[in-house]
């Protein structure tokens, strides 16, 4: 049976390729999508997330969430993703608009009617969620698991010890944590390593595909903002869980206690990980610590190529 999912994201360059390769993958049953303001605001996620699924060729429903965090002030990514979100690369224009319900009555009413079968994949700041299993309590046992890129065991990438989705709403990262909802983590302890460099870029390009082509377009300019800060290789954080619900072997988890801290004065949204037990308190999360990078970006092309083979969909309006 295909794992039916639900994707919370910011899109943002890597949430793009992310979207892209589930909305690829037969293993996956993407039943809605959810926009939250992060990487830059939520009309631009909300618009990105409908153009990439009418690139995608699938008319899967959008819900526009929260441009805010729930306490703090907002925190953009716009360096890392360009003004637009996606690097300023054209996507077709959106041929459907998004749902009328927010996105966190979204998350509620698939939760009940997928009741137990529901995972939710977030991969931007953590608002939407909080509120949909605060708002509505009885969501939280309905859904079966939250897969979520954000935080780390070690450093972080916004601040010295804060990992970006999570300082960008560190109260709605402790409510998810604290919820007692199955967490699959994936930290920037193996995001970070799922890495590409220049030369792996172009031989994504010389691959190519109406998927692909847009794809590197944008990892050019996601490239060129991790070089503007010392690195030599792009990191495809949000991909990563995307390509280990389809294959999970990929990255290897162990079952740890994660709490967030929310008011310190160098570490707010640091992901407080107990590695070695010594808080005594049961683990709420299995957290990611190991992968198979190079595994991984072959699924990465195969799905995002998929959309070329024979048979495939085109974008939406062009039949
Ligand atoms: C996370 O922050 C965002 O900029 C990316 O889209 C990813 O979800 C990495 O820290
Ligand atoms: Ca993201």
């Amino acid at each position: 049976m295909k794992r039916r999912i639900l994707i919370d994201c910011d899109p943002g360059i890597d949430d793009a390729l992310a979207i892209l390769m589930a909305l690829a993958a037969p293993e996956l049953d993407v039943v809605g999508v959810t926009t939250v303001g992060g990487n830059v605001g939520v009309d631009a996620t909300t618009r990105n997330a409908l153009a990439l699924a009418t690139l995608a060729g699938r008319r899967v429903p959008v819900a526009r969430g929260a441009d805010t965090a729930l306490v703090v002030d907002k925190k953009r990514a716009e360096s890392v993703h360009g003004a637009d979100g996606l690097g300023g690369v054209p996507l077709p224009a959106p041929a459907y608009a998004a749902e009328e319900a927010p996105a966190w009555e979204f998350i509620r009413d698939r939760a009940a009617e997928f009741r137990g079968e529901l995972e939710i994949v977030a991969i931007g700041p953590l608002t939407n969620v909080a509120l949909a299993l605060s708002a509505y309590p009885e969501t939280r046992e309905r859904i079966k698991a939250i897969h979520l890129m954000g935080g780390s065991i070690g450093f972080g990438n916004a601040t010295p010890a804060a990992e970006f989705n999570i300082v960008a709403d560190p109260h709605a990262a402790a409510a998810v944590f604290q919820s007692g909802v199955p967490i699959t983590m994936f930290g920037l302890d193996v995001t970070n390593r799922a890495n590409l460099s220049a030369e792996g870029l172009e031989e994504l390009r010389a691959v190519g595909g109406r998927a692909l082509s847009p794809c590197c377009s944008m990892l050019d300019h996601y490239l060129a903002a991790y070089r503007s800060f010392g690195r030599d290789a792009l990191a495809l954080h949000d991909p990563l869980v995307v390509a280990w619900l389809i294959d999970p072997s990929l990255v290897e988890t162990r079952p740890y206690r994660v709490d967030v801290e929310t008011d310190g004065r160098y570490t707010s949204g640091k992901t407080i990980v107990d590695v070695h037990g010594v808080s005594k308190r049961p683990p709420n999360a299995e957290v990611g610590v190991e992968l198979d990078a190079e595994r991984f970006i072959a699924l990465l092309t195969r799905l995002l190529r998929s959309y070329d083979e024979p048979g495939a969909a085109g974008p939406l309006g062009t039949d």
